[in-house]
């Protein structure tokens, strides 16, 4: 047997096999495989207890006819893991010093370690619905968790195997255009006329358009007039909505090029225009969707938490009494294109904790209509998300209580990394500090908002996001730059094979190379939870064993071998230090 890079995996799909084959087990039997206290090993199968009890057999009995078939199949080479049975019926599995170490030269690369993590998705066609912000208006601080919770995500899904489609669902459909429309051709305003700040003139005349309505309420009217103008495909209300998108597209294009986010389609709430009715029907005549003071309605009768005082749930409202589209007519739109078109096995949408109820009522709806329709379900999960609080614990905005405009908050992240950096390290040439910002800067805000659990809030603070210690962006990239150093000062390759090393002896080589194994446990928690805060707690965890072994042990000695094996861990903790950067959408640097 050759070591496993993902052992929890080989340890389940190979005891699967030989339960297959051994008497008392049967088709029903599921390992239960996961990392184990390490007082008792490094993972543990858990499976035969339940698997025993619901079939009236002993489990300690049947724990150790499985280990002796396992042990008998030759898939468990007793130098590399040791099998033992524990308590009422638990398997241990114990892996040797040797195996920690063939690991370590068995993977060394990016590349190996996503070919190893590939089977965690497997190809699995996964929609990823971010950032999806609305047209015509400016980016503010609400729009940085879904572009950087978002991408982490995608790079993640990307990494372990997912046959990725990144779909921008931007809000490009709303009745908000009727009033953007009234007060721009009230106005007489030129849109290809408005330059570099033409979203922030957009954002205000949408602003003082809205001012307008509520001091003359009769330009209501024109504004709805506009807005149905606009749906019914009027030629001069349609050009100036195709400006409006184009001018918010290149607004957000240019964020999206400094945040590191990527989409590979962007199919807005307009594109499902004429694909609404269709809706309607099927879930007309499938029952499941009836008129109500002339809307169109779901109910979900049996969800109680849409109720409120006791009433009967307030249901999921799919057209409004007017007969216009909605945000819940074309997210089911949304959802059936998806599965269609895409062949979508599952699909994440993005959006903050506001929106759980109209997911929960997208998501029972769609399952009842699919499952009537006979159409295929595809899994789905809402990824949402606390709020970014001020150090007064409030929702974090500026002194005058205005949101914070995205493109500021970057600038401001720019220039206080700028001035961290150049305090640490004044020698180093002004370009280079400035790229170095770059990185630090924004990497850091990005690690600030992934490395706490997303559904709680969080205090955003700059001396704490720029601190050099603690679980943060400036202490990782630290830790690059600085195994960086050692090997320009040894004059080795980082990236090449390092020959004549002798297997690891010391306590804080062996607590490094099982650390480094961990990333594989890591990403997969990272994956099934959909929470990157997993894999900031590992990075930063895998940073201080490498400081325990760095402290403890010389790296530069005279035993070649010695120095070699050292020099393979340093190597291996700049990978995956490198890869779980870049995954969480941050860019590790030379040096710093
Ligand atoms: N545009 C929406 C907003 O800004 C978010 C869209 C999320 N995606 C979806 N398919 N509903 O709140």
């Amino acid at each position: 047997m050759s070591v496993w890079f993902n052992p929890s995996h080989a340890i389940d799909q190979i005891l699967r096999q030989v339960a297959s084959e051994t008497e008392g087990f049967n088709a029903d039997f599921e390992p239960g495989v996961r990392p184990a206290d390490p007082k008792f090993g490094d993972y543990q199968a858990n499976g035969v207890l339940g698997f025993a009890k619901r079939n009236k057999a002993n489990p300690r009995e049947l724990g150790q006819k499985l280990i002796e078939a396992a042990q008998a199949s030759g898939q468990f080479d007793p130098e590399l893991v040791e099998l033992s049975l524990a308590g009422p019926g638990f398997i241990n599995f114990k892996l040797s010093p040797k195996f920690i170490w063939d690991w370590q030269l068995a993977f060394s690369t990016k590349a190996d370690y996503q070919s190893g993590a590939k089977e965690l998705k497997n190809g699995r066609k996964v929609i990823i619905d971010y950032p999806s912000a609305n047209t015509a208006k400016q980016a503010h601080i609400g729009h940085l968790r879904p572009m950087v919770i978002g991408q982490a995500i995608s790079r993640l899904l990307d990494f372990c195997g997912a046959d990725l489609v990144r779909d921008n669902h931007i809000g490009d459909w709303g009745t908000n255009f009727g009033t953007l429309i009234m007060k721009i051709k009230r106005d007489g305003i030129d849109l290809s006329n408005l330059g570099d700040n033409a979203l922030v003139t957009l954002d205000q005349l949408y602003k003082d358009g809205s001012a307008l309505e509520t001091e003359q309420p009769e330009l209501r009217d024109v504004s709805r007039n506009e807005l149905v103008l606009l749906q019914n495909g009027d030629a001069e209300n349609t050009a100036i909505w195709e400006q409006i998108v184009e001018i918010s597209k290149v607004a957000f294009d240019k964020l999206f090029a400094q945040m590191g986010v990527e989409v590979d389609i962007t199919l807005g709430e307009s594109f499902y225009r004429d694909k609404v009715n269709r809706i309607y029907d099927e879930l007309t005549e499938i029952g499941l969707a009836e008129e109500s003071d002339g809307a169109l309605v779901v109910w979900h009768d049996e969800v109680k938490k849409f109720a409120r005082n006791n009433e009967r749930p307030y249901p999921f409202n799919i057209r409004k009494s007017d007969g216009a589209s909605n945000y819940a007519s074309t997210d089911l739109a949304t959802v059936l294109y998806r599965v269609e078109e895409f062949k979508a096995e599952e699909i994440i949408y993005l959006t903050d904790a506001r929106q759980q109820d109209h997911f929960q009522q997208l998501f029972l709806t769609t399952e009842k209509w699919f499952k009537a329709k006979g159409y295929p379900l595809p899994e789905m999960s809402h990824v949402f998300w606390g709020t970014i609080l001020g150090s007064d614990k409030k929702p974090f905005k500026t002194k005058s209580g205005e949101s914070i405009k995205l493109q500021e908050l970057l600038d401001e992240a720019r220039s206080r990394a700028y001035d961290v950096v150049s305090e640490k390290n004044p020698d180093l040439p002004e370009d280079e500090r400035r790229a170095i910002a770059e990185s630090v800067g924004v990497g850091a805000m990005k690690y600030a908002d992934l490395s706490s659990n997303r559904t709680q809030d969080y205090v955003f603070s700059w001396d704490r996001l720029l601190s050099f210690e603690g679980n943060t962006a400036p202490y990782l990239l630290y830790a690059v730059a600085r195994i960086n150093s050692i090997f320009r000062k040894v004059g080795v390759d980082p990236e090449a094979t390092i020959e004549g090393a002798s297997p690891l002896e010391t306590e804080a080589e062996m607590g490094l190379a099982r650390k480094l194994m961990g990333f594989v446990t890591a990403l997969e928690l990272t994956i099934n939870d959909l929470r990157p805060h997993f894999l900031c707690t590992y990075l930063y965890e895998l940073t201080s064993a490498y400081s325990t072994f760095y402290n403890a042990d010389k790296v530069m000695v005279d035993d070649a071998a010695v120095k070699a094996r050292r020099l393979i861990l340093c190597a291996r903790t700049r990978t995956v230090l490198k890869t779980g950067l870049e995954l969480l959408g941050i860019q590790p640097l030379e040096r710093m």
